[in-house]
């Protein structure tokens, strides 16, 4: 098989990348290493294990970590607004007080943060919920392990300018007014935001989910780069660890090809998916 095809297909295989998008990559990859090595080089990558330094490296240059705090506005301002109080109350009602989030694909770490943030607030806005002594944790996890060590350092800089603050909506301003008053430069969490988020490296086609009984799913702008086996392997995984009436948020531009086993929530701006509940929730203790 021709070089470049041996990579496209490890690519497809292990990580589930359309070849499409590898394409003029892997020939810049390729073009990197002299001609009489190119042989070796590509057995070499192609048989690495999937968590071995020369895989992580070889792949990086194919992975997009563009991500920011808050991103799309509509989405979240549902999620705030209407989803999460509504998750909330359900497991108010179950009287466990426990709420679990895996953001698959969270890139170095913002989306994880927000997420923590979104369901903080949602907490602390119901009087109720704000009474009780809540388990919570948000699992963050990405295939690259040079995002994810920025994640765990859950540091955001200003250095560069506003890059990670970039789009931050007027409603959730609050959470970084020293940034946005130019006091401070850099933001990190919270002690009690980092003890509530988690990182990890996983895959979202080919590893078990990192959480079972998850009140919510965020799997946003990464499936639009995987071809569709590999899409319904991710989405397959996420519906099993969604706990009956879990939701699953999705990128703006991603649609459920198979919709059976899902319900949709909507407004006029933004879908979402609910695994339905099969009576009220019913949650094993
Ligand atoms: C464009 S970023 C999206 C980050 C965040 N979800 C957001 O919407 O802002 C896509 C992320 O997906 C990750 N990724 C790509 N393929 C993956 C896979 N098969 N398993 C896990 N993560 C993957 C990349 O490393 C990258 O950090």
């Amino acid at each position: 098989m021709p070089l470049a095809d041996q990579l496209t297909a490890a690519l497809l295989q292990r990580v589930g990348m359309r070849a499409d998008i590898t394409a003029s990559k892997i020939q810049a990859q390729l073009e990197k290493v002299p001609q009489s090595e190119r042989d070796n080089w590509v057995t070499h990558i192609v048989n690495s294990p999937p968590h071995s330094p020369e895989w992580q490296e070889f792949i990086e240059p194919f992975l997009i970590h563009e991500t920011y705090f808050f991103r799309h506005e509509n989405q979240l301002e549902f999620l705030a607004s209407k989803v999460l109080p509504d998750l909330v109350a359900e497991r108010l009602k179950s009287g466990r007080f426990e709420f679990r989030i895996w953001c698959a694909a969270c890139s170095s770490g913002e989306e994880a943060y927000t997420a923590a943030l979104l369901l903080r607030d949602a907490i602390q806005n119901s009087r109720e919920a704000a009474k009780k002594d809540w388990r919570l944790s948000v699992t963050g996890t990405d295939l690259s392990a040079e995002v994810l060590a920025k994640a765990r350092l859950g540091e955001y800089h200003t250095s560069a300018g506003l890059h990670s603050f970039r789009d931050v909506p007027s409603f959730a301003r609050h959470h970084f007014t020293g940034i946005f008053q130019r006091e401070e430069k850099t933001w990190h969490p919270d002690e009690a935001l980092k003890r509530t988020v988690q990182f990890q490296q996983r895959n979202i086609v080919s590893d078990p989910a990192p959480v079972s009984d998850a009140d919510l799913i965020l799997c946003r702008n990464v499936l639009i780069y995987l071809d569709e086996p590999s899409v319904s392997r991710a989405i397959t995984s996420m519906h099993g660890a969604l706990r009956p009436g879990g939701v699953l948020v999705l990128g703006p531009a991603d649609m459920l090809k198979h919709t059976q086993g899902w319900e949709l929530l909507t407004n006029q701006k933004a879908m979402f998916w609910r695994k339905p509940a099969a009576t009220a929730l019913s949650i094993p203790r």
